[in-house]
């Protein structure tokens, strides 16, 4: 079965073609981000309006690669949400129209379940149950994954979420938009370069007693620090090394804490941030301490990608139980959406 997948959910258009039983057969993907770094931050409309530019020629371009047509596919799936409504609309335009042209199925996948699926298309894959930690720019989760759809929420964010954390205080250093690359590019040169921390930030929510996490609070401290010195490319090394660690620090903490508290032995993290070095590094080094395994997905599907939605939906449309869980009325998105919560209400 082949399965196209559509994500226009943010600032990335991505498009893949994933065959059941062959995996991945091709991936094409544009970034936003050089239009809205301009802005210092994404602009939905500008958004919504260059996800309709990108989106056909990425479905050919994807075809293409792989050396098939539309004739070729048997399903399509595309994020329904959460994200910015104008941009998911665009997606959700092209697949229920291509879907009825084409008389295929149409599954609309949520963004989050994507990204905690994606660890799935690299070997070595998980099994279930595993712990996944969902770490992007608009969540901070910690979910029991027991099975395909089966999501137990254990602990998240109660104000930023991580990436926004990083992307924050990237802004506040003068590092441009989307900063969080940028800055842990910086606090890894600066603690390679041998020179030494200094500033020690807080580490907030870490004895809480609970699995949830708090990032706003970073931020402040960060401008503290940014008020008290002189801004030298060396201050702003220490600062970007002193925030990356205390983050990295609360989320390795509160992962483990999690299997510990489930009993699991797998860790899953996806989302943005889990492209971070540091957090990959430090989460493997103290899970194998208590003899768990962390899984990642490929570095480029760790961002928003169209791979991770197709997967989805070929899992989805493989498992008799769910593959009817899509309502009559495909055409429709979520803006916001809870992963626990995967039917639609009735008045949806
Ligand atoms: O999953 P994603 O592409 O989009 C959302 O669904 O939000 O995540 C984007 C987020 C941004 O906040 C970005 O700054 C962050 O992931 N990010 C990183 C790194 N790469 C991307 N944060 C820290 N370190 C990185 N290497
Ligand atoms: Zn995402």
């Amino acid at each position: 079965m082949l399965v196209l997948g559509i994500e226009t959910s943010c600032d990335e258009t991505g498009i893949a073609l994933y065959h059941t039983e062959r995996g991945l057969l091709s991936h094409a993907l544009y970034s936003q981000t050089a239009m809205h770094g301009e802005y210092g931050g994404v602009v939905p409309e500008l958004a919504s309006r260059d996800h309709i530019r990108r989106v056909l020629p990425l479905i050919r371009q994807a075809l293409a690669a792989a050396s098939l047509d539309l004739r070729n596919l048997d399903a399509i799936a595309y994020t329904r949400g959460p994200g910015l409504a104008g941009a998911l609309l665009v997606g959700a335009s092209i697949a229920t129209a291509l879907g009825f042209a084409l008389k295929i199925p149409v599954l609309g996948i949520h963004h989050l379940e994507g990204h905690l699926l994606s660890p799935l298309l690299s070997t070595p894959a998980p099994d279930f149950p595993f712990v996944a930690l969902l770490v992007s720019g608009g969540h901070t989760q910690l979910m029991e994954v027991s099975g395909l759809g089966q999501y137990t929420l254990l602990g998240e964010t109660v104000d930023d979420a991580a990436g926004e954390a990083f992307d924050k205080t990237a802004k506040l250093l003068g590092l441009g938009y989307p900063g969080g690359p940028a800055l842990s590019k910086l606090a890894d040169e600066f603690s390679s370069s041998g020179q030494q921390g200094q500033y020690r930030l807080p580490r907030p929510m870490l004895h809480s007693g609970d699995l949830n996490f708090s990032f706003s609070g970073l931020k402040t401290a960060v401008l503290t620090l940014i008020n008290k010195h002189e801004i030298t490319e060396q201050t702003t090394g220490r600062i970007a090394l002193a925030f990356q660690e205390a983050v990295v620090d609360v989320l390795t903490e509160k992962s483990l804490a999690a299997l510990v508290k489930t009993g699991l032995t797998q860790l899953v993290v996806a989302g943005g941030v889990g492209a971070n070095r540091q957090l990959r590094k430090k989460l493997c080094h103290k899970a194998e301490k208590i003899g768990a395994k962390v899984f990642f997905p490929e570095l480029e599907f760790c961002t928003d990608n169209g791979a991770m939605i197709a997967f989805a939906g070929a899992m989805r449309l493989q498992s008799p139980a769910l593959r009817d869980w899509e309502p009559a009325d495909i055409f429709t998105i979520r803006a916001r959406w809870d992963l626990e919560v995967q039917k639609m209400p009735p008045d949806a």
